[in-house]
């Protein structure tokens, strides 16, 4: 099938547009009819007979399951491991009985995954991934293949992908924990109910695109950036990073925000944006402390938070986006928008290729 930019300058825009009524088709695949069950296709995992997930990627992809294990750990009470697949594979890891190995791949081919899955088959208890490409490689080889339904991605730096595999772990790391008794059916109706809504969230956030291109405007004439958050938000800073390096080529880093006395302090001057990505949650008065340290030598703040967060963060903030109130558990899907908004609207204004980023490619099928 072919597909087109449907008006848009990208297919990056296109793709990044197309994620609220993606996410409500994953969200339809794997919600029951009144939306109040969690249906996985094919067999259920046990999930009160494992202790352990393996989870296994590359890219964004990887920055998909440092989201999740966060959620497994906190919701489900589930270790989780987190490895990039080129470690992982050469790493000769023993696998524990009880252990699950997750794999999460756009393409389903990525040569790294693809190998990590070879060496996890037949040691551990199931091979679960999830996908995009549904007859890919890696959803062939794997017991369980929970596909996202994000439709074809054609600009190389994921996007729309990216939100549809936090969905389906989201959905999977709930469906776990009412299994194992972790969550109770008041707390699981409200997160469904909340992630049910996330389609309209994201909309209204969309809306403020043109805030999102003012800030990107500022950014393009920066040579470095550092994007700081903390929890949930730690992974979302590492792939805001990311998508700024691959599209506009500007040298990002991202730190958790309470690694910033180990080092990425040093870096702060007047010269260095430093993007914190931070919704007014319980450790929103720890990134406010961090912010200060910040402001205080000089740094220059662009604060993506919440009404809320905006207004409680003080003086002395050099750029605020407003983000819509969301469900904290939900704020990955969400803040996953403004990291890829703000390095879209600075690759465009650079003029860099944005579908076609140089050196990069879609999928990594060689080593
Ligand atoms: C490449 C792409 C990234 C992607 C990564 C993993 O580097 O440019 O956008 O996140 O591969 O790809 P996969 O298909 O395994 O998700």
């Amino acid at each position: 099938t072919r597909v087109d930019k449907a008006g848009h300058k990208h297919f990056m825009a296109k793709e990044i547009a197309e994620q609220p009524a993606v996410i409500g088709g994953a969200l339809g695949h794997y919600l029951s009819e009144d939306g109040r069950q969690i249906t996985l296709p094919g067999e259920d995992i046990d999930f009160t007979a494992i202790n352990r997930f393996t989870m296994v990627a590359c890219g964004t992809a990887y920055y998909a399951c440092l989201t999740a294990k966060y959620w497994f750990e906190q919701i489900a009470g589930l270790p989780v491991e987190v490895d990039i697949a080129s470690e992982f594979r050469y790493r000769e890891p023993p696998v524990t009985p009880g252990t699950v190995a997750l794999f999460v791949s756009q393409s389903g081919e990525t040569a790294d995954t693809l190998a990590a899955l070879r060496y996890c088959s037949g040691r551990t208890d199931a091979i679960v991934s999830v996908v995009n490409v549904a007859e890919s490689s890696i959803a062939r080889e794997s017991d369980l293949a929970l596909p996202i339904h994000a439709g074809a991605e054609i600009g190389v730096a994921s996007t729309k992908a990216f939100t549809c595999q936090l969905t389906v772990l989201l959905l999977l790391a709930l469906k776990a924990a009412q299994a194992r008794g972790m969550i109770s059916d008041e707390r699981l109706a409200d997160l469904l109910s909340a992630l049910r809504s996330l389609p309209a969230t994201l909309n209204t956030a969309m809306e403020r695109d043109e805030n999102f291109k003012t800030a990107a405007r500022l950014l393009s004439t920066s040579d470095n950036a550092l994007f700081l958050g903390r929890g949930l938000m730690y992974p979302l800073a590492l792939e805001g990073a990311l998508k700024l390096k691959e599209i506009s080529y500007i040298h990002a880093e991202a730190y958790a925000s309470g690694e910033l006395k180990h080092g990425p302090i040093a870096l702060i001057d007047e010269n260095m944006p430093v993007i914190v990505m931070a919704p007014c949650d319980a450790l929103f008065d720890k990134t406010v402390s961090n912010m200060q340290e910040v402001m205080a030598r000089g740094g220059q703040i662009m604060l993506i938070s919440d009404a809320k967060g905006v207004a409680d963060a003080g003086e002395g903030v050099w750029q605020t986006l407003t983000m819509p109130m969301v469900e904290p558990i939900l704020s990955p899907i969400l803040y996953a928008l403004p990291a890829q908004l703000l390095a879209y609207h600075t690759a465009v204004a650079k003029g860099t290729d944005v579908d076609q980023p140089r050196n990069l490619a879609k999928s990594v099928t060689v080593e």
